[in-house]
């Protein structure tokens, strides 16, 4: 490889279509692990980096930017970013880069079937298969609400929202939603119907998380929310873990507050083995595989290395960070 190329690390080994342009443009280092680099290690290697292609396990801070003199861009592949201090990133002049757009209905599909999981208790019901316990028919054997026609409140309408509220009205469910921006594509295409997010916590027999976590979106559901919710709602995060309380979330599902959840991302990941959500039943817990599709998972590296490439040559970012995230408004 030429030494003219600019040197660039990459946390985590990505599909070949992605490698093959970061290869292309640059002389890459490739974290080989499964895990993350540890923070010493991603501290070192970034000191002669020109770019970083770095994941949400990735802590980009100021003390790493301080440490990495040479560098001209951060890409993340992610669409969320709340890993990286961009603003530290902007003040030193360095472009950050995200994967927006080619997740969207994968991440949408996972929110369905996490909806539907939790509904009719499909973990569950395996489990029970497996066990031995199945002996008969019965009536009201591992019995659930129904999907179809029932209410869902959308919290935060953005692109993964908006693609929920069209599984939603296949599935011909009502839909309320709130955010900071109303959006006339979802009342129209699907008939959701603004609300406060009070009166969609009262109303919603699903209510479903969509936010970027941000300062306003900390623990946007906690306590107070959780107790404004039907005892036979369930909740669904596929967002970001912070944007709940986990604790005040436990305390509603183990006291039958609210009926279930399903869950895809926690505040503290991975989700630790002792952590008492492990020991409810009326919760599905998933390892945060909300984009893990093989296709989309390419998109995503491929976007990624693209940013990359493109800050390496002083280029625009195809996908730079969306200032649109920002605009979710603690309601
Ligand atoms: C993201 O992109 O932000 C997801 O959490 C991982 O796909």
């Amino acid at each position: 490889m030429s030494s003219n190329l600019p040197c660039v690390f990459v946390t985590r080994r990505l599909p070949d279509a992605a490698m093959e342009i970061i290869h292309s443009a640059s002389a890459a280092e490739v974290w080989q692990e499964e895990m993350p680099p540890p923070r010493a290690v991603l501290l070192e290697k970034v000191r002669a980096a020109e770019g970083l292609l770095c994941l949400l396990t990735d802590r980009i801070d100021a003390e790493l930017l301080d440490n990495a003199p040479n560098l001209r861009v951060v890409s993340q592949m992610a669409v969320g970013f709340d890993n990286i201090d961009v603003a530290a990133c902007s003040a030193r002049g360095i472009p950050v880069g995200n994967t927006p757009g080619v997740l969207t209905e994968t991440t949408a599909d996972l929110t369905f079937a996490l909806l539907l999981a939790a509904a009719r208790r499909i973990v569950e019901a395996d489990r029970y298969a497996r066990s031995g316990a199945w002996q008969t028919w019965s009536p009201m054997l591992l019995t659930g609400p129904d999907v179809h026609h029932a209410t869902l409140g959308i919290i935060g309408m953005g692109r993964i929202g908006y693609e929920v509220a069209r599984r939603a009205h296949g599935f011909e469910m009502n839909i309320l939603y709130t955010d900071a921006q109303r959006s006339e594509a979802a009342e129209q295409n699907f008939g959701a119907q603004f609300a406060d997010l009070g009166t969609l916590l009262s109303q919603s027999d699903f209510v479903t998380v969509h936010t970027p976590l941000t300062p306003q979106t900390r623990h946007l559901m906690g306590a107070q929310q959780f107790a404004r919710m039907k005892p036979s709602a369930i909740f669904i995060n596929t967002s970001r873990g912070p944007v709940v309380d986990q604790a005040a979330l436990y305390e509603a599902l183990k006291r039958r507050q609210i009926a279930a959840a399903g869950l895809d991302v926690f505040e503290v990941e991975p989700l630790p083995l002792t952590d008492p959500l492990l020991q409810l039943d009326n919760v599905v817990l998933l390892p945060h595989i909300g984009s893990a599709s093989i296709a989309t998972r390419t998109r995503m590296a491929v976007l990624a290395a693209e940013n990359l490439v493109a800050g390496l040559q002083g280029l625009p970012l195809p996908h730079p960070v969306d200032p649109a995230v920002t605009r979710f408004a603690r309601p």
